[in-house]
């Protein structure tokens, strides 16, 4: 089994019983944003991440830590895990997409009440909006304003009503996301 089929049934057994406190499973939330990326026209490795960025709650398989009081640092684990196969482009806005919340929840009010209620929950458990100095390093990182990109498709990509194409569709381009020496594992 080449690595994206693997990380597909990953997503597909697990990923369709899990809702996280929303209102649309983690596949779709899943599928709904790499609809959003690629409508919005970002690279492969970009539509990579959007479906791939929440990869850590299906490794970790625990939805509810958020309501707990726990932050299992998904994104990291995600990222941790992704870095095998895949450049920066995939795992830096995935690693970043908690972090781009807690910005734009400092320099955008407005995006603060925006947030839905378990990202609303989660967000305190996560240490909340960026101080200054925190924000300056997130604008240092090359790679913030993808994560800001896949922080509002992460936001958006929760609509019951949404339909999307099926995970099989995504094959290709996330096999064209992985870094070159495992071309191998292409096709
Ligand atoms: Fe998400």
């Amino acid at each position: 089994m080449s690595v994206v089929e693997e990380i597909f049934a990953n997503l597909e057994a697990r990923g369709a019983a899990i809702y996280g406190g929303e209102a649309v499973t983690q596949l779709q939330h899943a599928l709904q944003c790499a609809v959003l990326a690629h409508m919005a026209g970002a690279p492969a490795t970009l539509v990579t991440a959007a479906l791939l960025h929440d990869y850590g709650h299906i490794l970790t398989d625990d939805e509810d830590a958020a309501e707990r009081g726990t932050d299992l640092q998904h994104e990291e684990i995600a990222a941790r895990h992704l870095a095998d196969w895949f450049p920066e482009d995939v795992t830096e806005p995935i690693r970043l997409h908690v972090t781009a919340k807690r910005y734009l929840c400092s320099v955008d009010p407005a995006y603060l009440d925006s947030l839905s209620p378990a990202s609303a929950t989660s967000l305190s458990v996560q240490g909340g909006p960026l101080g200054t100095e925190e924000i300056s390093d997130f604008r240092r990182n090359p790679h913030w304003q993808a994560a800001v990109k896949l922080r509002h498709w992460d936001d958006t990509g929760k609509d019951p009503k949404m339909t999307t194409p099926a995970l099989a569709a995504f094959r290709g381009m996330v096999t064209s996301a992985l870094r070159e020496e495992h071309e191998d594992a292409h096709g």
